[in-house]
């Protein structure tokens, strides 16, 4: 949540770097967008509500060196321009951004207030700038002022300042994401993720939780903030590229990672047989395996407890990340946390890390993000492979984290080499399926139902788990009020709610529970719905039959991309942008 960036080094061109770097951070808030930059030894800045897509870099500076910006998701205080970041002292020396909260803000606020200081936002953030300036007065030594500071905050944050007495950028993170894009002899980025300085440079440098960092462009020092201790970073280079992380000719970030799973499941698959075959003697050994997650992420988790009932016969437990903390007391050392996310850094997953590390359990982690916290902190990693994904809505992150969980069921059952087959040939299904003629017939589907503003959408087995999914899709990016329910429970309430013509998407496969949620399709239609069908086969009972391939125990991941695209060509058809839904963000990094 709120993206942050920061560049110090030689060229003069900082601040189009960081209008650009903000823009693609922007999925993580869009709020409100700051950046500040040191032109001629002052602090010069600009904030706008609104999204920075339009901006150009250039028409704030063409001669800094040293500038800090913020995409902002609101936290504290309402979206207005005095709470946008950069946030400052009241001389304007100290420029501070942050992605995260302090949580005791307003008693530091208040000491402040008691020494004169005077506030003109209500975020928590301000407080920054004032107690660097009053730690500033004690030391006169600008990274040490930070540094005390740091040690003052509680709660999750990352944060970037500058000043105007020096040309040193500081950064500090606990809990919130910051990386360092290292490009030698020209200077160094610091940013929330690295499509904001990919087009510069891949070599990155990790900042770990309590630490912090300077540099002057020349040279970057890390260190404890509580210690003061130095921590020497290695270079690390990533693999995915600047143009992955673009939208190339799709008009929006959705429909291109809608179209990437054409191929990014068949790459989830490029998993070693000796990591995967380790990880699913883990599962067997552990005394209770807990499958976390959030959102859609916690969805695929809860179709994998139907790969893992169905492929292999086990047991596990599925919960969302915010409510597993109160599982604690199930928690042993021979406990298995299993946690899944397309960022590695939603903050509800990596409490409920720290909840199963303190009791002693192993955490494995699927994750789409290299190096990210998640990944980090886990005993164990998994990378789903699926590239970058930047529309809010989760698409080919979802299908990359069924594939590898169906992988890891298979790996149980002892038919790993089975499942990684099934996988290939699901991965050539959705290949097929993505033809344009498949994808204008859903957008002709979506022209019917999208003046609708209730849908409901049922599912069996895995089918469940991705009726839940399918309703979050269209929420997210349509606004359409789409609710999932098991096809059983109907009767037992929800159906009260179907009028007539009322759109109700049933998901099928060619299995057992075919006939049953068949059953429920029926139940609906004699009150009137508008049954689409989802499945392999059509069906008297079916309205609107949208063909689905027979993928098997892999139908969950076929049977989500013609629901992805229909939810994309909902949004655009009732005007809303897909890749920046109402209220959200991308990465939620506060609880
Ligand atoms: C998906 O479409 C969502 N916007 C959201 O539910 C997301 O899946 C959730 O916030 C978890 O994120 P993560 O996978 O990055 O942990």
């Amino acid at each position: 949540m709120c993206g942050i960036f920061g560049y110090v080094g030689n060229s003069k061109d900082a601040t189009i770097m960081a209008v650009d770097g903000l823009k693609s951070l922007e999925y993580r808030g869009y709020d409100s967008w700051g950046v500040a930059w040191k032109e001629g030894g002052a602090l010069l800045y600009k904030k706008e509500i609104g999204k920075i897509s339009g901006v150009d870099g250039a028409s704030l500076s063409t001669g800094c060196s040293l500038a800090i910006g913020h995409t902002r998701w609101a936290t504290h205080g309402g979206v207005t321009v005095e709470n946008a970041h950069p946030h400052f002292n009241e001389s304007k020396t100290i420029a501070v951004v942050q992605n995260g909260i302090f949580e005791n803000y307003q008693e530091l606020r208040d000491e402040l207030k008691a020494k004169g200081h005077v506030f003109v936002s209500e975020t928590d953030t301000e407080v920054a700038p004032h107690l660097i300036e009053e730690y500033l007065k004690q030391t006169n030594d600008f990274a040490q002022a930070v540094r005390m500071a740091c040690k003052r905050f509680t709660g999750r944050y990352g944060i970037v300042v500058i000043n105007t007495e020096s040309n040193v950028m500081v950064a500090a993170r606990t809990g919130s994401p910051l990386i360092v894009g290292v490009q030698k002899a020209s200077g160094y980025f610091v940013a929330s993720d690295t499509p904001a300085f990919l087009h510069h440079t891949r070599t990155v440098q990790y900042l770990d939780d309590g630490e912090m960092l300077m540099t002057d462009g020349t040279t970057i020092l890390f260190c404890d903030i509580f210690t003061g201790e130095e921590k020497p970073k290695r270079e690390i280079e990533i693999t995915w590229t600047a143009e992955q992380a673009e939208k190339g000719d799709y008009a929006h970030y959705m429909l291109k990672e809608i179209m990437d799973q054409k191929e990014s499941v068949a790459r989830s698959v490029n998993q070693s047989d000796e990591e995967i075959h380790a990880i699913a003697e883990a599962i067997k050994n552990a005394k209770g395996t807990f499958l976390v997650a959030c959102g859609t992420a916690h969805k695929a988790c809860a179709a994998s407890e139907y790969f893992f009932s169905v492929v292999a016969g086990h047991h596990v437990n599925v919960a969302p990340a915010s409510e597993f903390t109160v599982y604690h007391h199930f928690l042993k050392p021979e406990s298995l946390l299993f946690v899944v996310s397309q960022s590695g850094e939603t903050a509800d997953v990596l409490e409920a890390m720290t909840v199963a590390k303190s009791k002693g359990a192993k955490v494995l982690a699927i994750v789409n993000v290299k190096g990210s916290s998640i990944d980090r902190a886990a005993d164990y990693t998994l990378l789903i492979h699926a590239g970058p994904e930047r529309a809010v809505a989760s698409t080919k992150a979802f299908t990359g984290q069924l594939a590898v969980l169906l992988l890891v069921a298979h790996a149980l059952a002892g038919k790993l080499h089975q499942g990684k087959q099934l996988l290939l040939e699901t991965s050539s299904m959705i290949n097929d399926m993505l033809n344009p003629r498949y994808v204008e017939r859903i957008e002709a589907l979506a022209k019917k139902i999208k003046d609708e503003e209730d849908m409901y959408i049922i599912g069996k087995s895995w089918n469940y788990p991705l009726a839940l999914e399918s309703a979050i899709k269209i929420q997210e990016v349509s606004y359409i009020h789409a609710e999932g329910f098991a096809g059983g429970e109907l009767k037992h309430g929800p159906i009260a709610l179907i009028d007539k013509g009322t759109p109700c998407v049933v998901l099928a496969g060619n299995d057992e529970t075919l006939p049953d949620i068949l059953s429920n399709a029926i139940q609906l239609k004699a009150r009137g719905a508008f049954v689409i069908g989802v499945a392999p086969n059509e069906n008297e009972i079916f309205d609107e039959w949208v063909r689905v391939p027979d993928a098997g125990p892999a139908q969950a991941i076929v049977n989500v991309i013609p629901i992805q695209v229909l939810a994309y060509f909902l949004a655009v058809q009732r005007g809303k942008d897909p890749d920046m839904p109402r209220n959200l963000a991308k990465s939620v990094t506060v609880k």
